[in-house]
């Protein structure tokens, strides 16, 4: 069905054991199918249960604009509750963005689009989580204690105690995401002229100054005594605490079914469509364990949109617009360099998935269907695949660096520049060459579904949403201790700047 690979072995030794008990108790149990263990406390960072001020903590500090370099954007823009906690976007815009969802745009000037979809955080708590991002550049290679392999060039500070901690030092310190150009803020510049010890400490006294964050440190923790002892590893750990919580979803129809070991809580087609998954579909094989991934990277060739990631030796961009630019995303190979890994990214987990579109690393699909249906032939769907039917959120005011390092800084695109960057978005799909790339890196193999078993993988993969996701927006608080408008604004706010698209698209 797909090219053999070790991870198989390993999904198999995972799932093994939970085979007995389902097939003892299930009723309506298809044959032989190696369900995983259901979630628990112990599966999860703390136990599940770190200390409600750590918490409370780190849910001010998800959703405000204080922790971004123009004080413009939050963890939450990105990562929002009422969207599935991704931004309901193929591609966002980060820091200089205003608005959500369909409605974001830029309104201060920006060098462009984020390039990879944001992904969602259900479950990210959970210990098994032990790579990071699309390619997994941040990753644990410990095996008793934590040992991070970081993007950084500077090592993070020890004491960390989880990776999902470690990844929030990332977003703040990267201009497009969080930080901000050169020379429109002390964070921006701190990183540029310092690098990323510097950046951190000048966001951690932004914190400190704010008295109602001092004495929510002091409370957090016992080896703060004053806003002094406040650093930015303490900043990362209550956001690690706050998402181990806030995003844990275990309550679906699908948990049912692991608990009990038996598909009636599961509608008819859904049940057909969970036999498919584990069974003749194949799709299990990567899409495995409690939280539907193996943490493992595939090339399964979901077409590119966007700027890319600076990949790749092509200068076809280059020459047609005189921009200089690779426009590649390679995913997994630039963390390794193993040419097996080329176009590979991380089997995202498929807990409610129907809710977190658009999907794929670079939210080519914005349909569920669409998603499942490249896998039954990858190659064919890149090569009909037409980046004109993805809306990317407009870019009203892009600026270009001019100058280098020096001190001209940055321009507004002229229009005719304006154009050429814009074709920026579909230039790999349209070059057959680079699309190419792609197709050959592909690891599955085509597939024979009829309509009515994709239908019934869909109502499976509906059967993966826990009613949580459709109340979460309730978590965002109405103010912040900085004093700034929380990001995302909170449900029910009067100035709410939302598509009015009902976003949860429940059954
Ligand atoms: C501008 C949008 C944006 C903002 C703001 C943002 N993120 Fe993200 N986040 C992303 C994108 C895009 C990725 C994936 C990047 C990649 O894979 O290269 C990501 C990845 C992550 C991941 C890894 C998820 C996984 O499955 O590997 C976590 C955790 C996360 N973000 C948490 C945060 C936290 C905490 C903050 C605030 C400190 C934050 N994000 C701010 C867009 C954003
Ligand atoms: C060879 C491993 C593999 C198999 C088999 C596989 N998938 Fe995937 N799947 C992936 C990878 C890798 C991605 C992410 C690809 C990317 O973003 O470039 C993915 C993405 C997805 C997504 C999008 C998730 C998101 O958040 O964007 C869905 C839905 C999905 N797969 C469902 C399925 C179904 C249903 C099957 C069985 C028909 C299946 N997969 C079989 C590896 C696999």
């Amino acid at each position: 069905m797909f090219t053999a690979k070790p991870f198989i072995t390993r999904a198999a030794v995972l799932l093994g054991c939970a085979t007995i008990v389902f097939l003892a108790a299930g009723t309506e149990a298809p044959e032989g199918v190696p369900l995983p263990d259901p979630l628990a406390d112990e599966d999860f960072l703390f136990d599940g249960a770190p200390s409600p001020a750590l918490v409370d903590l780190g849910r001010d500090l998800f959703f405000d604009p204080i922790l971004s370099g123009n004080r413009n954007i939050s963890c939450g823009t990105c990562h929002d509750p009422s969207l599935g906690t991704s931004d309901g976007l193929p591609l966002g815009i980060g820091e200089g963005g205003a608005g959500a969802g369909a409605e974001r745009r830029t309104s201060d000037a920006v060098t462009g689009r984020v390039p990879r979809n944001s992904p969602a955080l259900w479950n990210i708590g959970a210990r098994e989580y032990r790579v990071m991002f699309h390619d997994g550049r941040l990753e644990d290679l410990g095996n008793d204690a934590l040992n991070l392999r970081v993007p950084s060039v500077a090592p993070l500070p020890d004491g960390l105690d989880s990776v999902l901690a470690a990844q929030a030092f990332f977003p703040v310190t990267s201009a497009i995401e969080m930080a901000g150009q050169r020379g429109e803020n002390e964070v921006a510049d701190a990183m540029l002229t310092q690098g990323f010890n510097a950046a951190w400490a000048e966001i951690a006294q932004r914190v400190a100054a704010t008295d109602e964050y001092a004495a929510a440190f002091i409370a957090a923790y016992a080896d703060v005594e004053s806003a002094d002892d406040i650093q930015y590893a303490q900043i990362a750990q209550a956001l690690a605490a706050f998402q181990t919580v806030a995003f844990r979803t275990d309550d679906s129809a699908f948990d049912q079914v692991l608990a009990s070991g038996d598909t009636s809580h599961l509608s008819a087609k859904a049940a057909d469509g969970l036999e498919l998954f584990y069974g003749k579909a194949g799709c299990a094989s990567c899409h495995s364990g409690p939280l539907l991934t193996d943490h493992a990277f595939h090339a399964i060739a979901v077409p590119q949109i966007g700027p890319g990631k600076g990949h790749g030796r092509d200068a076809g961009y280059w020459e047609m617009s005189g921009m200089m630019a690779f426009l590649e995303d390679e995913g997994r190979y630039r963390v390794t360099g193993d040419p097996d890994d080329l176009f590979a990214f991380r089997t995202p987990s498929l807990r409610n998935v129907a809710v977190t579109g658009p999907w794929g690393h670079s939210g080519a699909f914005d349909a569920l269907e669409a998603m499942v249906r490249h896998h039954l032939n990858a190659v064919q769907s890149l090569e009909d695949f037409d980046p004109g039917q993805i809306e990317l959120p407009q870019l009203d005011r892009i600026i270009d660096q001019t100058g280098g390092q020096s001190a001209s800084g940055y321009t507004e695109l002229d229009s005719t520049r304006r154009a050429v960057f814009l074709q920026r978005d579909g230039f790999v799909q349209a070059s057959p060459r680079l699309r190419g790339r792609i197709a050959a890196a592909n690891d599955l193999q085509p597939l024979n579904l009829s309509d009515a078993e994709v239908s019934n993988l869909l109502a499976f993969l509906e059967s993966l949403t826990d009613p949580k996701v459709a109340t979460l927006s309730s978590i965002v608080p109405t103010s912040v201790p900085s004093g700034l408008q929380p990001q995302p604004q909170p449900a029910g706010s009067l100035s709410q700047t939302k598509t009015s698209e009902p976003v949860l698209n429940l059954p």
